[in-house]
């Protein structure tokens, strides 16, 4: 990469804190990454300069307020190759992306459909389908199981195929797992077969390049505050052919043409399903957000990721009783393991008095823990800012509190 790892890390203000007396060593990314001076000041120049709502006012602030937000979704269909601005929809994140699919093309489905879903789902990919068959009893969920690596089973993915499919919605990577799903093969399949794709990208688009037009996926989603961005503010890319047959999700101001209470028109594309004031603030951020992933580089961020995650595995594995769950050849880095005889919570309590931010629990993925036969994991997951060094503080913390624990 152009900038070398500590260059990255001096443009992270939160990663000089200290937990206690301990300096910050942040791996929790998947849950959510840090975010670089240059998006905080865009956000503070949001409130200080710019900060007039968007799409309604003639006068200057609002203007350039709406211009910053435009800009934004101009650089998303660039970043994901999608066809058209109008393609591109900001949402709160990938769940309401996911909820905004769900409850609008859901209502779509022909009657006695059956979704596809998979069992390394985040819970964001599950329960808006079945809101959608408390309204739709008739609907059924299938679900692909993984193997022994935590793969998905390809084989029964293309079994569950039959006349009544209607959708397909699975995740480009999985957030506990790490495996990366060969989601272009399986949209593809699912196109022969006449079913529409909806991919969570949650996980993929802060360290894979993603391709909405190469894939041909019918549906992507993804999050800004894993890619370095600012919270609250996600994006839904849908194909135009089907977002333009699709009701809106939510009525309310600028997703309208006309109001009257004799009947409303809405708003064309992508507003129609923008209802409500946006985070116009963090839009306009995000676009910071994306240009340092484009300064730094995908696959050089992939690169370094995937460096800091094998080091830390082969160092894992020496440690007697430790179980790492997802070990796919093609694996994005995320660490989720359990300890014989520990309970998760109790190793991320006491890794947090070290100053290490892990995560533990179930990871919004309770049917994938059932699964698993465990009642949660923790998982250390990295970014473009880790170093080998927090790799090592890692496991060294690790080697001190497991014999605390072990008692
Ligand atoms: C795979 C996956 N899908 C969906 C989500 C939900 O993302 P958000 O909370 O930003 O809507 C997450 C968050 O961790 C995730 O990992």
């Amino acid at each position: 990469m152009k900038m070398n790892t500590l260059e990255i890390r001096s443009r992270f203000p939160i990663l000089s804190r200290k937990v206690g007396e301990k300096p910050l060593i942040y791996l929790d990314n998947t849950a959510t990454s840090q975010t670089p001076i240059e998006v905080v000041q865009a956000i503070e120049s949001g409130y200080t300069r710019y900060k007039a709502n968007v799409h309604r006012g003639v006068h200057t602030i609002s203007q350039e307020a709406t211009d910053l937000m435009e800009e934004c979704r101009r650089r998303v269909r660039a970043f994901i190759n999608a066809s058209s601005t109008e393609e591109v929809i900001f949402t709160r994140g990938t769940t309401e992306a996911i909820n905004l699919v769900a409850s609008s093309f859901g209502r779509l489905l022909p009657l006695n459909g059956e979704i596809i879903l998979t069992v390394m789902e985040h819970h964001s990919n599950i329960v808006p389908w079945q809101l959608l068959q408390s309204v739709r009893p008739d609907l059924k969920i299938r679900v692909v199981d993984i193997d022994e690596r935590g793969e998905l089973r390809l084989d029964m993915y293309k079994d569950l195929f039959n006349d009544n499919t209607c959708m397909a919605s699975f995740c480009h990577v999985s957030n506990v797992l790490g495996t990366i799903n060969p989601v272009k093969e399986m949209i593809a399949f699912a196109h022969s077969r006449g079913v529409p794709v909806m991919i969570d990208g949650a996980q993929a688009s802060p360290h894979l390049k993603v391709d909405v037009s190469d894939l041909d996926c019918d549906f992507y989603a993804f999050s800004a505050h894993k890619m370095y961005g600012p919270t609250g503010v996600g994006v839904l890319f849908g194909k135009k052919q089907l977002l333009s047959k699709m009701p809106p999700y939510q009525g309310g101001g600028e997703m309208i043409g006309h109001v009257s209470f004799s009947g409303t028109t809405f708003a064309d594309l992508p507003f129609k399903f923008e209802a409500g004031t946006p985070d116009f603030v963090g839009i306009g951020a995000f676009a910071k957000a994306l240009d340092f992933i484009e300064e730094v580089g995908l696959d050089k961020i992939e690169e370094h990721e995937i460096m800091l995650m094998s080091h830390t595995e082969e160092r894992l594995r020496e440690i007697p009783g430790l179980r790492i769950f997802g070990k796919a050849p093609h694996k994005s880095a995320v660490i989720s393991f359990d300890v014989d005889g520990i309970h998760p919570y109790d190793i991320g309590m006491l890794l947090d008095k070290l100053g290490v931010a892990v995560r533990t629990g179930h990871h919004c993925a309770q049917p994938l823990m059932d699964r698993l036969g465990v009642p949660g994991t923790v998982r250390a997951s990295f970014a473009v800012y880790n170093t080998i060094e927090e790799a090592d503080a890692f496991i060294a913390a690790l080697g001190r509190i497991l014999p605390i624990l072990r008692g």
